[in-house]
């Protein structure tokens, strides 16, 4: 593997117990600062991908792959904000929480860089001395702190699963303005999954399209969507709805 490569595998496959291919040779590598997409319907392996990259695969999913960089400096953000919290844990405690575990903070250090991310990420500095749980946020504020909660450990690599799924749209274009943003200042390579073609497109320079396990074509973004060779990638791009006053 190239040595400039931050996380990355070759030849991946996942396999469930019964032996079923859940992933079939799939090969993906970051470079430090790149932005990647990997775009595919439901069910085609996007997550699991993920996960192998990371280290978190499923109980029960076997794993063959022919190279891989691994890398500790990882941060996820993933699908449903609200399940990645806890529930019963005031919001601002579980930012402190990951900060001191990460950075191995004292109390003041640990307070003064939590309300740095809150004011960051723009979200209420009241949140630091009231004990709001997360059914109180908005979609969008919990997808929030869960940015900064991945910022905390000033990732290389930020891997984003579906982090706009579960938002609506105004919100969603605010939180990936936001991820670029971030990006731009800190210098984080993404690695962005989605079902999404137009949003994988908005955030990536260059995008791997994934259907039933196997990676089907790669390209640059644009590449991709104004010319895509595979019939699959086709179908995606004939997906996305076009807006009707541009259209006439
Ligand atoms: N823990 C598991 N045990 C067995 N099979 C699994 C497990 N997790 C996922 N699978 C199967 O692996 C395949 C790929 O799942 P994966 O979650 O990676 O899909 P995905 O592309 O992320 O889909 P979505 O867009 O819906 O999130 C699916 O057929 C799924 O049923
Ligand atoms: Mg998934």
């Amino acid at each position: 593997m190239d040595k400039n490569v931050i996380l990355g595998v070759e030849g991946l496959n996942l396999y469930d117990r019964a032996g079923n291919q859940l992933v079939k040779d799939v090969s993906l590598s970051l470079r430090a600062g790149e932005t990647l997409g990997l775009v595919g319907e439901s069910g085609s392996g996007k997550t699991l991908t993920l996960r192998s990259l990371i280290g978190l695969l499923p109980e029960g999913i076997r794993e063959k792959c022919a190279a891989r960089r691994d890398n500790p400096n990882c941060a996820m953000i993933f699908q449903n904000p609200m399940s990645a919290l806890d529930p019963l844990c005031p919001v601002f405690r579980q930012l402190c929480e990951v900060i001191e575990l990460r950075q191995k903070t004292n109390p003041a250090e640990t307070r003064a860089r939590a309300l740095a991310l809150i004011r960051r990420l723009s979200l209420p500095e009241a949140l630091a001395d009231t004990d709001r749980l997360p059914g109180s946020l908005s979609g969008g504020q919990c997808q929030r702190l869960l940015i900064a909660m991945a910022l905390s450990c000033d990732p290389e690599v930020l891997l984003c699963d579906e982090p706009t799924t579960a938002l609506d749209v105004t919100v969603q274009k605010q939180v990936l303005a936001l991820i670029r943003e971030l990006q731009r200042e800190r210098g984080f390579a993404i690695l962005f999954v989605t079902h999404n073609l137009a949003v994988a497109a908005q955030v990536c320079e260059s995008l791997m399209v994934m259907r039933q396990g196997e990676i089907v074509e790669r390209g640059p973004a644009r590449r991709l969507l104004t010319a895509p060779c595979h019939e699959y990638t086709k179908a995606l791009t004939g997906a996305i709805l076009p807006v009707p006053e541009r259209e006439a």
